[in-house]
């Protein structure tokens, strides 16, 4: 027979006892004994439950009998946030928005709310950063259906968690969550202890009214500071928002996703009316890309997209040692390979020069593709000559660079070389592979490749014969 006993747990230390007492006898606190109902079964019902729980363990089910309902998505209003988070907001997800100060993660929030809004959904916009007038004049610049988002300016995590059960919206924001406190923590807001109670106290009661959450979250440079990175295994999505304050590019990207591909990018512009889609980004890139010394365009991937950027290269002599390596928009230690491999196998040394690499845009190039343009740009910015063609279009190209000083296979190369062609760069640089399209110059070597390259699109060879 089972039967009910009272416990007394600490709140602070855990020491239970049996009966209660105004001061804990583990930690000698206060008043922070309380009242646990257990329920204890007697040794002749221990022994039935024991024989029973072989036919009243859980049951597994195949996957395919689990019923799925086909989630509905909300629509944000915003192509290329959809598009990075795998087709729009899951109702009842937690998303993480994470970047840096002043790149615009308010205003790609108070947009979205404010499409949704428009939309006929139920939104609530909950700032603990900026005042509700601070929010309201940035809604200002956003248009009409910005303004029509509720907000709440509070920073208690109990507050904001009754509001939400209370008004149970669609979507809500929580900017940021680095600023909400619990009154049951003593430690400062913004600690892991705070941010990590803020994200599961919001998670479930987002969960249980089926809102779907996006906490916005700051990163340092350092990736430092409690915040972002404490929550990233605790949400359904992570979403990181980059590029360079001064500049007016944006890349939004997903580093986590349960609900889509983690590979998409999202490319913006900050304007003077908010965040604009940069829907044809290649047209963008390619348009501005300067055909100059030191400049190639790369055809990369995002996700499922075809991508071109223009990559710079500055070489200049210099007397420091070591000279000055300096990578922007691509993985310094993939530069350093390049450049080795560019002395040892392509007969290009800089030993006793700076290199700087630059992807325009403040885009970031995560994919060993990359390699055969950097190489490129370093070259020609090493010999001062330009790599375009008779009509001044840049040389574009593609592949990955081996140690041997071999040019490898990457993925999508045809889709590659279809966007280049789109804008009548061609032919297009890359590995030799099986049945090649149209379009691709193959190379088997960097050796080889930077012969190729001069050879086409070198204006002084080009000039001599
Ligand atoms: P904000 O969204 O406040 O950045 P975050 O929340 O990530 O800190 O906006 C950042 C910058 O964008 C700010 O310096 C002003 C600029 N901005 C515009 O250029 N146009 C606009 O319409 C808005 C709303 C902001
Ligand atoms: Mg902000």
């Amino acid at each position: 027979m089972a039967k009910q006993r009272s416990r007394y747990v600490c709140r602070d230390c855990g020491h239970e006892s049996l009966a209660w007492s105004g001061q804990c006898p583990g930690c000698s606190e206060w008043n922070t004994l309380e009242e646990v109902v257990v329920t204890a079964t007697t040794a002749a019902g221990a022994g039935r439950s024991k024989r029973r729980s072989a036919a009243a363990a859980p049951r597994s089910i195949p996957l395919r009998d689990v019923a799925a309902p086909a989630e509905e998505r909300l629509g944000t209003g915003i192509g290329e946030l959809d598009r990075v988070l795998g087709g729009g907001l899951v109702p009842g997800s937690l998303v993480l928005l994470g970047g840096s100060p002043g790149i615009g993660k308010s205003t790609i929030t108070a947009m979205a709310l404010g499409n949704l809004a428009a939309a006929g959904r139920d939104v609530l916009y909950v700032t603990g950063e900026e005042s509700a007038a601070q929010v309201r004049m940035r809604a200002e610049r956003l248009g009409e259906s910005a303004l029509d988002v509720p907000v709440l300016a509070e920073t208690d995590l109990a507050s904001v968690a009754a509001a939400i059960e209370s008004e149970r919206p669609d979507a809500c924001v929580v900017d940021s969550v680095q600023t909400l406190h619990s009154a049951e923590l003593s430690s400062a807001p913004g600690s892991v202890a705070q941010v990590r109670e803020a994200a599961n106290a919001l998670m479930e009661v987002g969960k249980r009214n089926g809102t779907a959450l996006i906490l916005v979250g700051h990163v340092t440079k350092e990736g430092a500071v409690a915040g972002p990175r404490v929550l990233e295994h605790l949400v359904d999505c992570v979403l990181l928002f980059e590029g360079e304050r001064e500049r007016s590019y944006r890349t939004l990207r997903a580093l986590k996703n349960r609900f889509g591909a983690t590979s998409e990018l999202g490319v913006f512009e900050m304007r003077e009316a908010g965040l604009v889609e940069v829907e044809d980004p290649s047209a963008r890139f390619v348009g501005e890309a300067t055909a100059a010394s030191g400049s190639v365009v790369l055809c990369a991937m995002e996700g499922t997209r075809p991508l071109l950027v223009e990559v710079q290269a500055l070489v200049a002599p210099t007397e420091v040692v070591p000279p000055r390596r300096v990578a922007n928009g691509i993985d310094r230690n993939r530069l350093a390979m390049i450049l080795a491999v560019l002395s040892r196998h392509g007969g290009v040394g800089v030993g006793n020069a700076d290199v700087f690499v630059n992807v325009a845009g403040g885009v970031r190039v995560d994919e060993p593709g990359a390699d055969l343009a950097i190489a490129l740009a370093i070259a020609s910015a090493h010999r001062g000559e330009p790599l375009s063609d008779r009509e001044g279009r840049p040389l574009a190209c593609f592949g990955e660079v081996g140690l041997t000083g071999e040019l490898r296979y990457v993925a999508h190369a045809e889709r590659r070389v279809a966007e280049a062609l789109k804008f009548g760069l061609s032919p297009v640089l890359g590995p030799a592979i099986r049945e090649a399209p149209s379009g691709l110059e193959p190379a088997a070597t960097l050796r080889a490749a930077l012969g190729t390259a001069r050879k086409r699109f070198g204006t002084a060879l080009r000039e001599a014969a």
